[in-house]
């Protein structure tokens, strides 16, 4: 076993598990791609850190990304950090501490990856963090990234409330319930006075995560809102009454800049924008942030971006990786360093009617949401 923090830097640490093949930091730019397991055992070798390996010498077979492995084998965990070796030079300008070297790798929107740590137990809760997960592109991922931070906040014990602000009513169908059949959602909640939170609301199989479901009778609150007094603050005042009980209230918009959009970004203090890494990724986005940016102006001071997610990546093509260096060159460091990959995983689990977290809890898509749930509450707390 090398000797750890013998050198200045991180380079020496990673010379010493060159043995097994560490690949410097040019190839990987050149290639992209990773062997798993000689990166794993090199960071096993360094201080017998529990990573995520795959078992058994695959040496002899072409390199595979790790992100190719839908399951993860038993008993493993995923660690996304796993899949980059410290880029020597990077390493080089870090404090000699193995721990944080380790760590500290470039992820796959190119920037150091930090550690994100799994959040302590609460003793109490409330009052809620809204965030709003929007963009008016269909399609992206906001139903997906919904269900799915939102269960991964309440696996880290966090008390969590949806809101299915779409009248398509994805979110509910996405959770097991049938749009159809209710008698009370989200819109009876907006429109009639007196209507309480409690009558509307729905447990999930989730523990910890409620549900305000909708259906299609959402779609005339956009209409009937426009005659209303402060119609823009409508969602935010209903929602008031249950701050105290949650402590994140996750709002899955329509694909529009509506009326109902301008509700959920009026009624939010974050957004989170999926993206879904595709040619056309960016187009729009424009329009989107100038949205906020009138909201803020004009009916919450407080709104504030919170992050870009990167969606449907694949790490295997040239062009979603192309994508996502746009996305980044473009947004920067509010890009979340979580990406989402592309798995069909996903599409099984609306047929499923749970989150991944349940359906495939080892799979690395219930992984990448997990992480993201770590890095929205560390960005969270760092403010
Ligand atoms: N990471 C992913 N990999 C593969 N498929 C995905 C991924 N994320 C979402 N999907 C699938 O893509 C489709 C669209 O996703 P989703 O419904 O979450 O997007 P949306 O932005 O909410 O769409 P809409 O604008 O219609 O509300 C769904 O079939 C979903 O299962
Ligand atoms: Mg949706």
């Amino acid at each position: 076993m090398p000797a750890q923090g013998s050198g200045p830097s991180g380079f020496e640490a990673a010379g010493a598990v060159g043995s097994v093949a560490v690949r410097t930091f040019a190839e990987r730019q050149n290639t992209q791609r990773i062997a798993p397991t000689q990166t794993l055992n090199a960071h096993q070798s360094m201080d017998g850190h529990q990573v995520n390996a795959m078992a058994g010498d695959r040496s002899g077979e072409t390199p595979t990304h790790f992100a190719d492995y839908d399951e993860l084998p038993e008993g493993h965990f995923y660690d996304p950090d796993a899949e980059y070796e410290p880029d020597p030079e990077y390493a080089a300008t870090l404090a000699p501490d193995a721990a944080r070297q380790r760590r500290e790798r470039i992820g796959p929107t190119g920037r150091p990856l930090p550690y994100f740590p799994i959040p302590g137990p609460l003793t109490d809760h409330g009052p809620a963090k809204i965030i709003a997960m929007c963009n008016q592109k269909g399609g992206v991922g906001k139903t997906t990234s919904t269900i799915n931070l939102g269960a991964a906040l309440a696996e880290y014990g966090r008390r969590v409330l949806l809101v299915d602000f779409d009248p398509q009513g994805a979110l509910s169908v996405g959770l097991g319930v049938n749009p159809m059949e209710l008698d009370l959602t989200v819109y009876n909640l907006l429109m009639e006075r007196g209507m309480a939170a409690d009558e509307v609301l729905l447990k999930t199989a989730v523990p910890n995560m409620d549900l305000l479901p909708s259906n299609i009778d959402l779609s005339a609150a956009e209409v009937q809102l426009v005659s209303e007094v402060a119609r823009e603050s409508t969602l935010q005042r209903a929602l008031k009454p249950l701050m105290q009980d949650y402590d994140y209230i996750v709002i899955d918009c329509q694909p529009s800049l509506g009326l109902l959009t301008v509700n959920a970004l009026t009624a939010a203090h974050k957004v989170i924008v999926p993206l879904e890494c595709e040619f056309f990724a960016l187009r729009g986005v424009a329009l989107l942030t100038e949205t906020i940016e009138k909201v803020q102006e004009r009916l919450n001071p407080d709104l504030e971006l919170d992050g870009i997610l990167a969606t449907m990546y694949d790490s295997r093509t040239v062009h979603s990786r192309e994508v996502l260096a746009r996305v980044v060159e473009a947004f920067d460091d509010h890009v979340y360093h979580t990406v989402i990959g592309r798995t069909v995983r996903f599409p099984e689990t609306t047929v499923a009617g749970e989150p991944i977290t349940t359906y495939a809890s080892n799979s690395v898509g219930a992984a990448a949401y997990r992480q993201l749930a770590r890095e929205v509450l560390a960005r969270c707390h760092a403010e």
